[in-house]
């Protein structure tokens, strides 16, 4: 396990770092293909454009449609990808997602399941069919620095934890991005030509929706958050913070509706301000935009009857739920 040298943004020379790193990828794999799996987030895709510059049509691109992403994910980055002259094949892998997280509660065992699919079912079967010896992803320091702390077990790193992907699941992995950190990717994303609708993207968890889900998560839980999702990802969207997400909690709470009582669900909210996602406090919102994310909140996801703002910072908080 070798100790990481981290290159900050003010010293990253974008050219030199998108050459080298395109020459080590196409060293590595040599005149064989590689794999990679594009969520639409900004890590995934500087990897992506990385891995073209280097393999062109060897580098395969999938899209996991794991279930668990927000309204209209896959779509919405396929054509953004087009655009740039990458194609990406969709792949719908929602049963097998679902079914790793029946019965699960512990958030960490959550994170192992999206793991295990992720990586050894889904990715394991497509790299028998693709012949590919490799999988191209974007792990950055912040998520090897959590793992390795013991905070969260980030859904992308392995070696770190001893655990080598070849003997795991049958191929190694690139991880041209670990030195950096998000605002230094984010430099790099936009070196590589992608919009800016991508390289200054929010970040949005590996996990995804299921980071956002206490307890057990199921198709109708992710279906509620993912429309909370969608009200406060629009009321927010001027505020520019640093991320901005609805929370399913497991617990009930009693509520009314059309004068009954209405034992209902409970979203929270959170809005971060942060540099680097390592410390986060929360955005100071005006009373009035809370309200009306509230009542937007209570009108547009059923069964919603409670909604609160997270007002403590990180640490000792974290910025997702799971
Ligand atoms: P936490 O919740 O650890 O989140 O304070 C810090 C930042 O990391 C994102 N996050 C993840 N990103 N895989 C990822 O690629 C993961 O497993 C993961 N978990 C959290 C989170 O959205 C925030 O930006």
């Amino acid at each position: 396990m070798s100790a990481i040298k981290e290159i900050k943004r003010d010293e990253l020379d974008t050219t030199e770092f998108i050459n080298e790193r395109a020459k080590e990828i196409s060293d590595l794999v040599g005149d064989g293909c590689a794999i990679n799996a594009l969520s639409g987030g900004v890590d995934s895709s500087a990897v992506t454009m990385l891995g073209h510059k280097a393999l062109g049509d060897r580098l395969k691109t999938y899209f996991i449609d794991n279930g668990i992403m927000r309204e209209g994910e896959p779509k919405k980055i396929e054509s953004i990808f087009k655009k740039l002259g990458v194609k990406i094949k969709i792949l719908n892998a929602q049963d097998k997602f679902f079914n790793a997280f029946k019965g699960i509660t512990d958030p960490e065992e959550k994170r192992e399941a999206v793991t295990q699919t992720f990586y050894k079912d889904v990715f394991g079967d497509l790299v028998k069919e693709s012949n590919a010896k490799y999988l191209l992803q974007g792990t950055i320091l912040t998520d090897v620095d959590e793992t390795v702390a013991g905070i969260k077990r980030q859904h992308n790193v392995f070696e770190q934890l001893g655990i080598d992907p070849q003997k795991a699941f049958g191929y190694k992995i690139i991880e041209p991005l670990i030195q950096l950190r998000k605002d230094g990717v984010r430099k790099i994303a936009e070196a590589v030509g992608l919009p800016e609708s991508i390289y200054n993207r929010p970040p949005f968890p590996g996990p995804a929706l299921a980071a956002r889900v206490v307890g057990e998560v199921t198709r109708e839980k992710i279906s509620i958050v993912r429309k909370a999702t969608i009200v406060v990802e629009e009321e927010l969207s001027s505020i520019n913070a640093f991320q901005c997400m609805a929370i399913l909690h497991n617990d009930r709470v009693t509520g009314m509706r059309d004068g009954k009582r209405d034992f209902g669900l409970q979203i929270e909210v959170r809005c971060w301000d942060s540099i680097d996602a390592r410390k986060a406090t929360p955005t100071k919102l005006p009373h009035e935009l809370l309200t009306k994310l509230a009542d937007r909140m209570c009108s547009e996801v059923p069964g919603v009857v409670s909604v609160t703002y997270n007002i403590a910072s990180k640490p000792p908080s974290t910025m997702e739920v799971v």
